[in-house]
């Protein structure tokens, strides 16, 4: 892993004003892909506190199965993050990346390891590279947290991470019991491998590129735990999800939480619910920032099908790993859709018994 010496994607528009695009950002291949024009086939819009109310939560119970079925993505409005901790979370996120290149190198990652600033899934020299800065952190369980990579200016920062990530993790939480609801298996078959799960947190960072059409922000890939609660900084679009062939673009609605399945839910449910393949595009004009925060199970859980799901072992689509060797294949990887879980799903023959 040789991130720590790639020059921030920052630095380099500092000195080109992103006129000039390096070769190993250039990816044509990416950008002849087609784009849905059709803003209506929108991601679902669902509602935590309809979810959470007694009385009124069956429309919004079906439509959040139909959602976690069909999209793999919705946007969450009226969540529970309070309102002046998300705000304090994007003003720590962008101050962080408006500080001088020398103060953010002093958390610059290191050979081997994921926590730090700089660019994710570097895996080789020749590789290309996605046209973001990312600042990468285990926030859960606290004995995972590595301070030294925990950037002490902005001053607020810490304090800040802590309490947004301690709110966010209460919603993710939320949402795999209401799911295990929705999936008719009890909570603790999700909820207890998740004792101690862990969290970790990216912030985004897109320089805006004059050549905004031949590069990638961040590559198609679907994320690796159970849930990823991103929030939007500005207003500048760029995520865009994988439907039917095409690349839909998501309209972030204010104060919602953008929220995605990844590959651990899918084998977890043998497939009844799935990761769906993302991506992020570049504006040529305007930066963009995203939190992303993600949730998996614990370090010894075993990642496999539930057995509430896939009652015998021949219903199982996809292997059973242990967490550690999970995130190692992952990490390891380079990015590209979801070419990794495709590579977890158990070979059917015919002749098995
Ligand atoms: C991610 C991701 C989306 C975004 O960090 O895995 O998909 O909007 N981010 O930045
Ligand atoms: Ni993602």
């Amino acid at each position: 892993m040789a991130s720590h010496l790639v020059p921030s994607v920052q630095e380099m528009v500092a000195a080109s004003g992103g006129d000039v695009v390096p070769p190993r950002y250039l990816r044509p291949e990416v950008t002849s892909d087609p784009v849905a024009g059709d803003t209506k086939a929108a991601i679902p819009v669902i509602d935590f506190q309809r979810l959470l109310d007694p009385d009124a939560s069956h429309v919004e119970l079906a439509r959040f199965h139909g959602a976690c079925q069909d999209w793999g993505f919705f946007q969450l409005i009226n969540q529970s993050v309070p309102d002046g901790v998300a705000q304090a979370m994007m003003e720590v996120t962008e101050d962080f990346f408006r500080l001088p290149a020398e103060t953010k190198k002093q958390f610059a990652q290191e050979p081997g390891q994921l926590d730090g600033c700089g660019h994710l899934f570097v895996v080789s020299e020749q590789q290309k590279l996605d046209w973001s800065d990312v600042l990468y952190l285990n926030t859960q369980p606290p004995e995972r947290r590595n301070m030294k990579f925990w950037p002490d200016s902005p001053a607020n920062l810490r304090v800040t991470l802590d309490k947004y990530t301690a709110a966010v993790k209460n919603v993710a939480e939320c949402l795999l019991a209401i799911m295990a609801k929705n999936l008719a298996i009890q909570p603790e078959a999700i909820a207890e491998k998740c004792i101690d799960g862990i969290q970790t947190v990216r912030m985004n960072y897109y320089p805006p590129c004059a050549q905004a059409d031949k590069v990638i922000g961040l590559s198609p890939h679907s994320d690796a735990g159970l849930l990823t609660l991103v929030l939007q900084v500005n207003e500048v679009q760029g995520l865009q999800i994988m439907r039917d062939g095409k690349w839909v673009p998501v309209s972030p609605i204010q104060g919602a939480l953008i929220v995605n399945l990844g590959d651990t839910f899918e084998i977890f449910t043998n497939g009844r619910y799935m990761s769906v393949e993302h991506r992020v595009v570049v504006d040529p004009q305007k930066e963009r920032l995203s939190i992303a925060v993600f949730h998996n199970p614990s370090m010894d859980a075993m990642i496999g099908p539930l057995k509430e799901i896939a009652t015998c072992e021949k219903d199982q689509v996809y292997m059973t790993v242990d967490h550690a060797s999970f995130r190692r294949l992952y990490f390891s990887a380079k990015l590209e859709g979801k070419n990794f879980l495709e590579g977890m799903k158990l070979k059917i023959s015919s002749s098995s018994s």
